[in-house]
């Protein structure tokens, strides 16, 4: 079996480079699809406290009989807990869920700038880390704004942020500001949540010349530019065809025609909410 190229990170650990996302997945369907995805070979998993999946996720860890150090499970901080006391009592809670010891890493699920809680919650998340409960600790949902002010205030840069990347909203920008402070950038909705990214020409293109999907060529996209990418699937079938995306390499032309999909010039492309002004409970 090919196994994912890991990056790593500013604290020294490291991560699997392709993992697995569960949001909008029931619980009971989450311990089905995550033992599915560790068959087909995935060894990251990615949940979150608002997914209502951690327990699911949890189940299928200890069904899977694979040892915690072969593999990586991140879960986030929900935007209600944030906060330096709440946020240590939602990340034993999460820990309760998901049946673990030590956590490989932890996010801030979103910045939320009206509620201006981020620094006092990246504080507990760096005690936890000292304490020896989490491995790795960054964010999702952050500007850069928001990072410098982490960066600033308490001298410790997170290891990751999570934000929303694929083809049509590529974040190059955001993505050289990460590299430039050592922080990986990690896509969510990957493959822009399924749909037109997957119908359009230029990947349909891509994936005939390589003798592969379009799913796959997009992962193998993210891979290249060098992102930690976690598509999500319920459907079997594409959970095994999404890891083989690892098999697929694109050249520099391929690389370069799918950069030239952006929209972010014509103030298009994004499907989620803006980090710099979302506020929701
Ligand atoms: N930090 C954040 O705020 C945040 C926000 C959103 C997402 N995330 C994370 O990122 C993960 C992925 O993002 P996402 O779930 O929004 O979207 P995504 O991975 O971009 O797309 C998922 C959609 O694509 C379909 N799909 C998957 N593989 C396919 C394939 N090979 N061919 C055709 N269609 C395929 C899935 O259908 P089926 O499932 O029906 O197969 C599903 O409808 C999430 O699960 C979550 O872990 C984080």
């Amino acid at each position: 079996m090919t196994f994912s190229p890991v990056l790593t990170f500013n604290d020294g650990n490291t991560i699997p480079q392709l993992g697995y996302g569960v949001w909008q997945v029931e619980d009971d369907i989450a311990e089905k699809v995550v033992v599915q995805a560790f068959e087909a070979g995935f060894r990251h998993i990615d949940t979150a406290k608002i997914y209502g999946n951690e327990a699911g996720v949890g189940r299928a860890i200890e069904r899977s009989g694979l040892k915690p150090e072969e593999i990586f499970i991140t879960t986030k901080l929900w935007n209600a807990d944030q906060g330096y006391e709440s946020t240590l009592k939602a990340f034993e809670e999460s820990m309760d869920r998901l049946g673990l010891e030590t956590l490989d890493m932890y996010l801030i699920h979103w910045m939320q700038p009206k509620q201006d809680k981020y620094v006092d919650t990246w504080k507990a998340l760096i005690e936890l880390q000292k304490q020896g409960r989490v491995k790795t600790i960054g964010v999702s949902n952050f500007t850069k704004a928001g990072l410098q002010r982490l960066i600033d205030e308490t001298g410790v840069v997170p290891a990751i942020n999570q934000v929303e990347l694929h083809p049509f909203f590529n974040q190059a920008e955001l993505r050289e500001f990460n590299a430039s402070k050592g922080i990986l950038t990690q896509a969510w909705s990957p493959l822009g949540q399924g749909g037109e990214l997957l119908e359009s020409s230029i990947i349909g293109q891509i994936a005939a010349k390589h003798g592969a999907t379009p799913a796959q060529v997009v992962i193998a996209w993210h891979l290249a530019v060098g992102n930690v990418v976690i598509p999500k699937s319920v459907t079997e079938s594409r959970i095994r065809e999404n890891y083989a995306a690892l098999d697929v390499s694109l050249d520099e032309t391929d690389v370069q025609a799918i950069n030239g999909m952006d929209k972010s010039a014509e103030g298009a492309g994004r499907i989620g909410a803006d980090p710099a002004v979302s506020d929701f409970a």
